[in-house]
C-alpha cells in the first residue's frame, strides 16, 4: 500500500482520539499509522500512514475529529535502482565516447596498412613515416583504454608505508617529456601510508596535463610538505591555466577540452585521492599556470583503510 505523510495540529480535546487512531491497527477506511511523532518546531503531529488514497486519510482524520493541514505521498527512492541506472548511464556515455574516440586512430591504422600493402616496395623513408603514424595511433588507443580502465576497474588498494619521494621520482620516467619542459621534484623526504601504484597514476596524470598545457616549454614543480597529521603534495605548472568558468568542471568524469582526451584523468585522480581519505583541489590563473593540491592524512589507521577498501 502507498505511504503518506500527514501533519495536523494537536488540539487537547483530540489527544484521546489520536491515541485511539494509533491503537486502532487499521480503520474502516483502510488507514493504519506506521509512525507518529511530535514536531516541536511547528507544534504539529507528524504521521506516516499506510493508506489506499489521500481521500481515505482525510476520512480517517475527520472521523477522529481532527483537521489535517497537509497530506502528501512519500516517494520512496530505491537507491539501489537509482545507483544502478546512474552507473549504466555513465557506462553508456563512456562506451559512446570511447567508440567515437577510437574510430580516428583505427582509421589511421587501416589507411596506413592499405597504403603499405598497395606499394610493391617500401623505401626506408616511407617505412619511417608509416611506422611513426602507426605507433602514434596505437599509443592513442592504448592511452584511451588505460584511462577508461583506471576509472571503471574496481581496485584493491595496497596500502603501505612509502617514501613519497620514491613515488615522485618514478612517475616522470613513465612520461615523454619534451626538451623544453623542466620537472622539479622535491628534496624534502616525506613518508606516507599509501598505494604506491595509485599515487603514481595521479602524478602521471597531473604532470601529463601540465605538459599538455605548456606547448613545449615551461616548468612543472612538485612540492611536498608535512605536518604530524597530513601530507600536502602540490603540482604546479607555468602553463595556459584554466578559465574560471571551466575550473569547477575539471574533476567531472568525461569533461575534456582536448581533441583526443577522454576526460577521465582528473576524475581518476580524485577517486584515488579520496580512496586515501584525502582531498584534491585546483587553483589556476589564465596564462600564468595551474596548481593542484592534494592533502593526504598521515595517520591513516588500518581501520579507516579496511573501511575504505570494503567500500570500494
Ligand atoms: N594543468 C592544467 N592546465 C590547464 N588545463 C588543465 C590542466 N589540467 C587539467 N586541465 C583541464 O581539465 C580538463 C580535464 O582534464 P583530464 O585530465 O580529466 O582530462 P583530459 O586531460 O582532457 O583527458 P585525458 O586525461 O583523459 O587524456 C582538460 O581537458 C583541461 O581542459
Ligand atoms: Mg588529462
Amino acid at each position: 500500500m502507498p505511504e503518506f505523510i500527514a501533519r495536523h495540529r494537536v488540539v487537547e480535546t483530540g489527544l484521546d482520539r489520536i491515541i485511539d487512531t494509533v491503537n486502532n491497527e487499521i480503520d474502516e477506511f483502510g488507514v493504519s499509522t506506521i509512525e507518529m511523532f511530535y514536531d516541536h518546531k511547528t507544534e504539529e503531529m507528524c504521521c506516516i500512514l499506510d493508506a489506499p488514497s489521500q481521500e481515505a486519510i482525510k476520512n480517517h482524520y475527520t472521523n477522529a475529529g481532527l483537521v489535517c493541514g497537509y497530506i502528501a505521498p512519500i516517494e520512496r527512492i530505491d537507491t539501489k535502482i537509482g545507483e544502478k541506472s546512474e552507473r549504466l548511464r555513465a557506462i553508456g556515455e563512456l562506451a559512446a565516447r570511447l567508440a567515437h574516440d577510437l574510430r580516428n586512430p583505427l582509421s589511421v591504422i587501416k589507411n596506413t596498412v592499405e597504403i603499405m600493402e598497395s606499394k610493391p616496395v617500401l623505401h626506408i623513408e616511407e617505412k619511417i613515416i608509416y611506422h611513426g603514424r602507426l605507433k602514434r595511433a596505437i599509443d592513442r588507443i592504448s592511452h584511451q583504454l588505460e584511462d577508461v580502465l583506471d576509472f571503471v576497474r574496481p581496485t584493491n588498494m595496497k596500502f603501505q608505508k612509502h617514501l613519497l619521494n620514491d613515488v615522485l621520482n618514478s612517475a616522470p620516467e613513465k612520461i615523454v617529456r619534451p626538451d623544453g619542459i623542466e620537472i622539479i621534484l622535491p628534496t624534502k623526504f616525506v613518508y606516507c601510508i599509501c598505494d604506491q601504484t595509485k599515487i603514481e597514476i595521479v602524478l602521471v596524470n597531473l604532470i601529463v596535463n601540465s605538459i599538455q598545457a605548456m606547448s613545449g616549454a615551461g616548468k612543472v614543480t612538485v612540492t611536498l610538505h608535512d605536518t604530524p597529521n597530513d601530507v600536502t603534495m602540490q603540482v604546479s605548472d607555468t602553463g595556459s591555466g584554466i578559465p574560471e568558468n571551466i575550473l569547477p568542471k575539471i574533476f567531472e568524469p568525461l569533461f575534456t577540452t582536448k581533441q583526443t582526451g577522454t576526460g577521465l584523468g582528473l576524475a581518476s585522480c580524485k577517486k584515488i585521492i579520496e580512496q586515501h581519505g584525502g582531498l584534491i583541489s585546483a587553483t589556476s590563473k589564465e596564462n600564468h599556470g595551474t596548481t593542484f593540491t592534494m592533502i593526504l592524512p598521515k595517520q591513516f589507521t588500518s581501520k579507516k583503510i579496511e573501511k575504505l577498501v570494503a567500500s570500494n
